[in-house]
């Protein structure tokens, strides 16, 4: 046997071994149980051999060894290299959302009824006969006491049709001077169209104080219409008809979308109708104990919907009932 080339071949193999599992296979080739190199050292005899192989074998198991360490500390480096994170890198972004257009228009009215000292209440959907028409002094006959127009419960139950029930819950619940503003949802029997839609909010507005005219009706108004559209936004009134005020009017707003030229917006009048309005009917303070000849007031009603179409020129109320995201995100 030639030792000396048994030892040269084996340092070779170790020196190439190109990974941990490769250099395992050397080291039982050449050093394991069933090695020449093994097999021959439990037959020996003499000392000159034993020092000879024990040499061979010590050599090549520091040349393991050595080599073991190198290939760990190579993959060290290779996975310091290669799997290295940059924690200066920025995050992965977290979609952040935002408010509903609905919503958005809510805190504006609240914000602007907030600033003028007017209470924020909120009252429930589903409201009686006796509140939703009766105290709000609707004629017996009027046609919104339908179920064609409103949705009943029974006889006397029904989701409010407007948020004029609210001015009778406070003037029941407190004495004048009372400003008030409540904000939420109303239902009715409508089909879904492009401008209709059986669910939507309204705030309503409500002052009852000593001496309070329609001229204190319109600068209020012209104050929440400039919070929402804009400072550059008139105010006119159109004669109507509500049996809760007395005289009663329709507030319209001069159209931002061309200033009031005229445009498709506006079909062509200049003119955004905003709502109900009007100074609170005697007939609505008898139904609830306040004096008509000591307190005055007045009481304005309109759609959040309307406002946040005006607002963002949203042609379809669809679009703010659906949820969709690629229309939502756009405002
Ligand atoms: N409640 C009316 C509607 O839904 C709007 C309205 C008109 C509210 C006149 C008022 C008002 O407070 O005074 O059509």
């Amino acid at each position: 046997m030639d030792w000396t080339a048994y030892e040269e071949e084996a340092i070779a193999a170790v020196v190439a071994a190109a990974s941990e599992t490769d250099l395992d296979h050397v080291r039982v080739r050449v050093l394991g149980r069933r090695s020449e190199l093994a097999q021959a050292l439990r037959g020996v005899r003499d000392r000159d051999t034993g020092i000879l192989l024990n040499g061979i074998r010590g050599r090549l198991e520091a040349a393991v060894e050595s080599r073991d360490e190198t290939l760990r500390r190579e993959e060290l480096d290779r996975r310091l290299r290669d799997e290295v994170v940059d924690v200066t890198l920025p995050g992965e972004q977290l979609p952040l959302g935002h408010l509903h257009p609905i919503t958005q228009v809510r805190r504006i009215v609240e914000d602007a009824f907030l600033g003028l000292g007017y209470e924020v209440r909120d009252d429930r959907e589903v409201e009686t006969v006796e509140y939703n028409f009766d105290k709000l002094a609707f004629a017996p006959t009027h046609s919104s006491r339908s179920p064609r127009d409103t949705f009943f419960f029974d006889e006397t139950h029904v989701l409010r049709t407007e948020t004029s029930p609210s001015q009778i819950h406070i003037l029941e619940e407190k004495e004048p001077p009372i400003y008030m503003v409540s904000i939420g949802r109303v239902y009715r029997r409508d089909a879904i169209t492009a401008t209709r839609y059986p669910i939507f909010h309204q705030f309503e507005g409500l002052a009852v104080d000593k001496g309070i005219t329609l001229a204190d009706l319109k600068g209020t108004l012209l104050h929440v219409m400039r919070a929402l559209y804009g400072p550059d936004r008139r105010v006119r009134f159109r004669t109507h008809y509500f049996p809760f005020t007395e005289p009663s009017i329709e507030p319209d707003v001069s159209c931002g979308i061309c200033g009031g030229v005229g445009c498709r917006t506006c079909k062509f009048s200049g003119w955004l109708e905003m709502g109900g309005a009007g100074m609170v009917d005697p007939r609505v303070f008898e139904n609830v104990g306040v004096d008509p000849g000591r307190w005055s007031g007045f009481a304005f009603g309109c759609g959040l919907e309307r406002a946040a179409q005006l607002r963002h020129d949203v042609p379809d109320i669809r679009a703010l009932w659906e949820g969709d995201l690629r229309v939502l995100r756009q405002f």
